[in-house]
Protein backbone atom coordinates (compact mmCIF):
# COMPACT_ATOMS: atom_id res chain seq x y z
CA UNK A 1 0.00 0.00 0.00
CA UNK A 2 0.84 3.46 -0.53
CA UNK A 3 2.48 5.86 2.42
CA UNK A 4 -0.38 8.32 1.78
CA UNK A 5 -3.03 6.14 2.94
CA UNK A 6 -1.23 4.80 6.48
CA UNK A 7 -3.33 7.58 8.09
CA UNK A 8 -6.94 7.54 6.24
CA UNK A 9 -6.73 3.69 6.10
CA UNK A 10 -6.63 3.29 9.99
CA UNK A 11 -10.08 5.00 10.62
CA UNK A 12 -11.90 3.58 8.09
CA UNK A 13 -14.78 1.17 9.29
CA UNK A 14 -12.48 -2.68 9.56
CA UNK A 15 -14.45 -4.50 7.00
CA UNK A 16 -14.42 -1.59 4.82
CA UNK A 17 -10.53 -1.46 5.34
CA UNK A 18 -9.77 -4.96 5.11
CA UNK A 19 -11.68 -5.25 1.21
CA UNK A 20 -10.39 -1.35 0.09
CA UNK A 21 -6.50 -2.62 1.10
CA UNK A 22 -5.79 -5.05 -2.20
CA UNK A 23 -7.06 -2.23 -4.46
CA UNK A 24 -4.98 0.37 -2.74
CA UNK A 25 -1.77 -1.29 -4.92
CA UNK A 26 1.00 1.34 -5.49
CA UNK A 27 -0.45 1.92 -9.19
CA UNK A 28 -3.52 2.73 -7.58
CA UNK A 29 -4.39 6.55 -8.75
CA UNK A 30 -8.08 6.87 -7.64
CA UNK A 31 -9.86 4.68 -10.50
CA UNK A 32 -12.05 2.07 -8.92
CA UNK A 33 -14.71 -0.03 -11.72
CA UNK A 34 -17.89 -0.80 -11.35
CA UNK A 35 -17.36 -4.25 -10.75
CA UNK A 36 -14.71 -3.71 -8.00
CA UNK A 37 -17.91 -1.18 -6.47
CA UNK A 38 -20.20 -3.75 -6.59
CA UNK A 39 -17.73 -6.54 -4.68
CA UNK A 40 -16.73 -3.85 -2.08
CA UNK A 41 -20.72 -3.35 -1.39
CA UNK A 42 -21.14 -6.68 -0.77
CA UNK A 43 -18.34 -7.89 0.62
CA UNK A 44 -18.73 -4.42 3.54
CA UNK A 45 -22.85 -4.95 3.23
CA UNK A 46 -22.47 -1.09 2.78
CA UNK A 47 -25.17 0.69 0.40
CA UNK A 48 -23.04 2.13 -2.23
CA UNK A 49 -23.79 5.58 -1.25
CA UNK A 50 -22.60 4.87 2.29
CA UNK A 51 -19.22 2.64 0.37
CA UNK A 52 -18.80 5.81 -1.54
CA UNK A 53 -18.73 8.15 1.49
CA UNK A 54 -16.82 6.28 3.29
CA UNK A 55 -14.17 6.43 0.54
CA UNK A 56 -13.95 9.79 1.04
CA UNK A 57 -11.15 9.60 2.82
CA UNK A 58 -8.93 8.53 0.56
CA UNK A 59 -9.37 10.33 -2.21
CA UNK A 60 -8.54 13.24 0.53
CA UNK A 61 -5.38 12.02 1.08
CA UNK A 62 -4.77 12.39 -2.99
CA UNK A 63 -4.69 15.93 -2.25
CA UNK A 64 -1.80 18.53 -1.75
CA UNK A 65 -2.50 21.82 -0.12
CA UNK A 66 0.70 23.22 1.30
CA UNK A 67 -1.34 26.21 1.43
CA UNK A 68 -4.55 26.05 3.40
CA UNK A 69 -3.82 22.44 4.60
CA UNK A 70 -7.18 21.72 4.09
CA UNK A 71 -7.48 18.04 2.62
CA UNK A 72 -10.88 18.01 -0.11
CA UNK A 73 -11.34 14.61 -1.87
CA UNK A 74 -13.95 14.06 -3.96
CA UNK A 75 -15.73 11.31 -6.14
CA UNK A 76 -17.01 11.90 -9.81
CA UNK A 77 -19.32 8.44 -10.53
CA UNK A 78 -19.66 8.29 -14.67
CA UNK A 79 -22.64 6.54 -16.34
CA UNK A 80 -20.40 2.88 -16.51
CA UNK A 81 -20.62 3.22 -13.11
CA UNK A 82 -16.78 3.43 -12.96
CA UNK A 83 -15.54 6.20 -9.66
CA UNK A 84 -13.06 8.64 -10.49
CA UNK A 85 -11.65 9.91 -7.33
CA UNK A 86 -9.99 13.47 -7.32
CA UNK A 87 -8.28 16.17 -4.54
CA UNK A 88 -7.39 19.90 -4.49
CA UNK A 89 -3.94 20.85 -5.21
CA UNK A 90 -2.37 24.37 -4.32
CA UNK A 91 0.29 25.60 -6.12
CA UNK A 92 3.01 26.67 -2.94
CA UNK A 93 4.22 30.32 -3.62
CA UNK A 94 2.00 30.96 -6.72
CA UNK A 95 -1.23 33.04 -6.84
CA UNK A 96 -4.34 31.41 -5.68
CA UNK A 97 -6.22 31.20 -8.89
CA UNK A 98 -3.92 28.32 -9.79
CA UNK A 99 -5.33 26.18 -7.29
CA UNK A 100 -7.41 22.74 -8.41
CA UNK A 101 -10.49 21.79 -6.36
CA UNK A 102 -11.30 18.39 -5.07
CA UNK A 103 -14.74 18.18 -7.72
CA UNK A 104 -12.16 19.64 -10.64
CA UNK A 105 -9.55 17.15 -10.03
CA UNK A 106 -12.41 14.25 -10.02
CA UNK A 107 -14.34 15.58 -13.07
CA UNK A 108 -11.18 15.97 -14.91
CA UNK A 109 -9.49 12.24 -13.92
CA UNK A 110 -13.54 10.54 -15.41
CA UNK A 111 -13.35 12.49 -18.50
CA UNK A 112 -9.94 11.47 -18.87
CA UNK A 113 -10.65 8.02 -18.63
CA UNK A 114 -13.12 8.51 -21.47
CA UNK A 115 -16.62 9.01 -19.39
CA UNK A 116 -19.19 10.59 -21.45
CA UNK A 117 -21.58 11.32 -18.55
CA UNK A 118 -20.87 11.94 -14.72
CA UNK A 119 -24.13 11.35 -12.87
CA UNK A 120 -23.03 11.67 -8.95
CA UNK A 121 -20.67 13.50 -7.24
CA UNK A 122 -20.02 12.80 -3.77
CA UNK A 123 -17.26 15.03 -1.77
CA UNK A 124 -16.21 15.86 1.94
CA UNK A 125 -16.90 19.46 2.12
CA UNK A 126 -20.02 21.14 0.60
CA UNK A 127 -19.11 22.37 -2.67
CA UNK A 128 -18.17 25.65 -3.53
CA UNK A 129 -19.66 28.52 -5.67
CA UNK A 130 -16.80 27.74 -8.73
CA UNK A 131 -17.14 24.01 -8.20
CA UNK A 132 -20.93 24.62 -8.38
CA UNK A 133 -20.70 26.71 -11.75
CA UNK A 134 -17.84 24.04 -13.00
CA UNK A 135 -20.91 20.99 -12.13
CA UNK A 136 -23.29 23.13 -14.45
CA UNK A 137 -21.34 22.45 -17.67
CA UNK A 138 -21.37 19.21 -17.73
CA UNK A 139 -23.98 16.95 -19.94
CA UNK A 140 -27.50 16.93 -18.32
CA UNK A 141 -24.84 19.19 -14.99
CA UNK A 142 -27.96 20.45 -13.63
CA UNK A 143 -29.53 16.42 -13.05
CA UNK A 144 -25.97 15.75 -11.54
CA UNK A 145 -26.59 14.57 -7.86
CA UNK A 146 -24.19 16.10 -5.15
CA UNK A 147 -23.79 13.73 -2.42
CA UNK A 148 -22.62 15.09 0.62
CA UNK A 149 -22.02 13.68 4.77
CA UNK A 150 -25.26 13.99 7.05
CA UNK A 151 -27.36 15.64 4.00
CA UNK A 152 -30.13 14.86 1.62
CA UNK A 153 -28.78 13.88 -1.71
CA UNK A 154 -30.16 16.80 -4.03
CA UNK A 155 -29.38 17.96 -7.74
CA UNK A 156 -26.86 20.56 -8.72
CA UNK A 157 -30.53 22.31 -9.42
CA UNK A 158 -30.38 22.77 -5.42
CA UNK A 159 -27.43 23.29 -5.35
CA UNK A 160 -27.29 26.04 -8.31
CA UNK A 161 -30.42 27.53 -8.81
CA UNK A 162 -31.03 30.26 -11.01
CA UNK A 163 -27.83 29.11 -13.30
CA UNK A 164 -26.05 30.63 -16.04
CA UNK A 165 -24.39 28.41 -18.19
CA UNK A 166 -23.54 27.29 -21.70
CA UNK A 167 -27.14 28.18 -23.30
CA UNK A 168 -26.66 31.80 -22.10
CA UNK A 169 -23.31 32.11 -24.47
CA UNK A 170 -25.58 30.52 -27.45
CA UNK A 171 -23.03 26.88 -26.82
CA UNK A 172 -25.14 23.57 -26.84
CA UNK A 173 -22.47 21.05 -26.27
CA UNK A 174 -21.57 20.38 -22.61
CA UNK A 175 -18.40 18.98 -21.11
CA UNK A 176 -17.93 15.63 -21.08
CA UNK A 177 -19.47 15.29 -24.66
CA UNK A 178 -16.70 14.20 -27.10
CA UNK A 179 -14.73 16.53 -28.75
CA UNK A 180 -12.96 15.83 -31.91
CA UNK A 181 -10.88 19.18 -33.24
CA UNK A 182 -8.97 18.93 -36.20
CA UNK A 183 -5.29 19.86 -35.43
CA UNK A 184 -2.39 19.36 -38.10
CA UNK A 185 0.95 18.96 -36.99
CA UNK A 186 3.76 16.68 -38.18
CA UNK A 187 5.93 15.46 -35.25
CA UNK A 188 7.50 11.62 -34.56
CA UNK A 189 8.23 12.81 -31.15
CA UNK A 190 5.64 10.50 -28.61
CA UNK A 191 5.21 13.12 -26.02
CA UNK A 192 4.32 15.75 -28.97
CA UNK A 193 1.84 13.12 -30.57
CA UNK A 194 -0.28 12.48 -26.90
CA UNK A 195 -0.24 16.30 -26.63
CA UNK A 196 -1.93 17.05 -29.66
CA UNK A 197 -4.14 13.83 -29.66
CA UNK A 198 -5.37 15.45 -26.14
CA UNK A 199 -5.90 19.07 -27.32
CA UNK A 200 -8.24 17.90 -30.15
CA UNK A 201 -10.52 16.56 -27.35
CA UNK A 202 -10.07 19.79 -25.22
CA UNK A 203 -13.34 21.14 -24.65
CA UNK A 204 -12.75 25.27 -25.69
CA UNK A 205 -16.13 26.47 -27.24
CA UNK A 206 -15.71 29.97 -26.14
CA UNK A 207 -12.12 31.26 -27.35
CA UNK A 208 -11.94 28.01 -29.57
CA UNK A 209 -8.22 27.71 -27.94
CA UNK A 210 -7.95 24.06 -27.91
CA UNK A 211 -5.13 23.21 -25.88
CA UNK A 212 -3.38 20.08 -23.86
CA UNK A 213 -0.47 19.76 -21.43
CA UNK A 214 1.32 17.07 -21.18
CA UNK A 215 3.98 16.12 -18.38
CA UNK A 216 7.15 13.54 -18.18
CA UNK A 217 8.62 12.39 -15.26
CA UNK A 218 12.44 11.49 -14.81
CA UNK A 219 11.33 7.58 -15.45
CA UNK A 220 9.82 8.45 -18.55
CA UNK A 221 5.76 8.07 -17.79
CA UNK A 222 3.79 10.67 -18.87
CA UNK A 223 0.76 12.59 -17.38
CA UNK A 224 -1.50 14.74 -19.28
CA UNK A 225 -4.19 17.65 -18.86
CA UNK A 226 -6.94 18.80 -21.22
CA UNK A 227 -8.40 22.31 -21.74
CA UNK A 228 -11.99 22.67 -19.88
CA UNK A 229 -13.76 25.74 -20.34
CA UNK A 230 -16.47 27.18 -18.72
CA UNK A 231 -19.10 29.70 -19.16
CA UNK A 232 -18.58 31.85 -16.38
CA UNK A 233 -15.12 31.72 -17.47
CA UNK A 234 -13.13 32.14 -14.32
CA UNK A 235 -13.85 28.21 -13.30
CA UNK A 236 -12.20 26.81 -16.27
CA UNK A 237 -9.92 24.73 -15.76
CA UNK A 238 -6.34 24.90 -17.99
CA UNK A 239 -4.47 21.83 -18.92
CA UNK A 240 -1.33 22.87 -17.27
CA UNK A 241 -3.61 22.51 -14.00
CA UNK A 242 -5.13 19.15 -14.94
CA UNK A 243 -1.67 17.79 -15.79
CA UNK A 244 0.02 18.75 -12.54
CA UNK A 245 -3.21 17.27 -10.34
CA UNK A 246 -3.38 13.75 -12.72
CA UNK A 247 0.28 13.56 -11.40
CA UNK A 248 -0.14 14.24 -8.25
CA UNK A 249 -3.07 11.06 -8.10
CA UNK A 250 -0.58 8.86 -9.33
CA UNK A 251 1.17 9.82 -6.49
CA UNK A 252 4.50 11.33 -7.99
CA UNK A 253 6.19 14.49 -6.95
CA UNK A 254 6.25 17.67 -8.63
CA UNK A 255 10.19 17.85 -8.29
CA UNK A 256 9.74 14.76 -10.85
CA UNK A 257 8.70 16.80 -13.96
CA UNK A 258 11.81 16.48 -16.13
CA UNK A 259 9.86 17.95 -19.47
CA UNK A 260 6.52 19.58 -20.27
CA UNK A 261 5.47 20.46 -23.36
CA UNK A 262 2.17 22.79 -24.32
CA UNK A 263 0.02 22.46 -27.44
CA UNK A 264 -2.00 25.25 -28.43
CA UNK A 265 -4.78 25.99 -31.55
CA UNK A 266 -3.42 28.77 -33.59
CA UNK A 267 -7.11 29.84 -34.41
CA UNK A 268 -7.64 30.54 -30.68
CA UNK A 269 -8.81 33.98 -28.74
CA UNK A 270 -6.55 33.53 -26.23
CA UNK A 271 -3.05 31.60 -25.33
CA UNK A 272 -2.81 29.46 -21.78
CA UNK A 273 1.14 30.07 -22.31
CA UNK A 274 1.48 32.50 -19.49
CA UNK A 275 -0.56 30.99 -17.05
CA UNK A 276 0.72 28.04 -18.02
CA UNK A 277 4.32 28.84 -17.59
CA UNK A 278 4.01 30.12 -14.15
CA UNK A 279 2.07 27.22 -12.66
CA UNK A 280 4.82 25.10 -13.96
CA UNK A 281 7.67 27.45 -12.72
CA UNK A 282 6.06 26.92 -9.56
CA UNK A 283 6.47 23.40 -9.33
CA UNK A 284 9.87 22.36 -10.79
CA UNK A 285 12.62 23.87 -12.84
CA UNK A 286 11.83 23.26 -16.25
CA UNK A 287 11.32 25.23 -19.39
CA UNK A 288 8.01 24.94 -21.53
CA UNK A 289 7.81 23.73 -24.54
CA UNK A 290 5.02 25.54 -26.19
CA UNK A 291 4.13 24.34 -29.85
CA UNK A 292 1.14 26.51 -31.78
CA UNK A 293 -0.20 24.13 -34.42
CA UNK A 294 -2.87 24.75 -37.50
CA UNK A 295 -6.27 24.59 -36.58
CA UNK A 296 -9.42 23.73 -38.94
CA UNK A 297 -11.93 25.13 -36.10
N1 LIG B 1 -11.73 23.38 -2.04
C1 LIG B 1 -12.16 22.34 -2.82
O1 LIG B 1 -11.36 21.51 -3.26
N2 LIG B 1 -13.48 22.25 -3.13
C2 LIG B 1 -14.42 23.15 -2.69
O2 LIG B 1 -15.49 23.22 -3.25
C3 LIG B 1 -14.07 24.01 -1.54
C4 LIG B 1 -12.63 24.41 -1.54
C5 LIG B 1 -10.29 23.51 -1.78
C6 LIG B 1 -9.65 24.63 -2.56
C7 LIG B 1 -8.46 24.96 -1.68
O3 LIG B 1 -7.42 24.08 -2.02
C8 LIG B 1 -8.93 24.64 -0.27
O4 LIG B 1 -10.07 23.78 -0.42
C9 LIG B 1 -9.32 25.87 0.54
O5 LIG B 1 -10.30 26.59 -0.12
ZN1 LIG C 1 -14.78 24.35 -5.15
Amino acid sequence: MQDRFIHCIAALPTSLRDAILPILNQDFAGHIDAQQIADLCQTTGMTEKALLIGLLPIAAALAKPPISDFHVGAIAKGKSGDIYMGANLELSGEALCHSVHAEQSAISHAWLSGEQKIVDIIVNASPCGHCRQFINELVDGQQVNIHLPEQTTQSLSHYLPYAFGPADLNITEALLTKQQHGLDFDSADPMIIEALDHASLSYAPYTHSYAAVVLETQDGHTYCGRYAENAAFNPSMMPMQMALSTLIRHNRDLSEIKRAVLIESSLGKISLVGASMDALHACAPVELEHIVVEASD
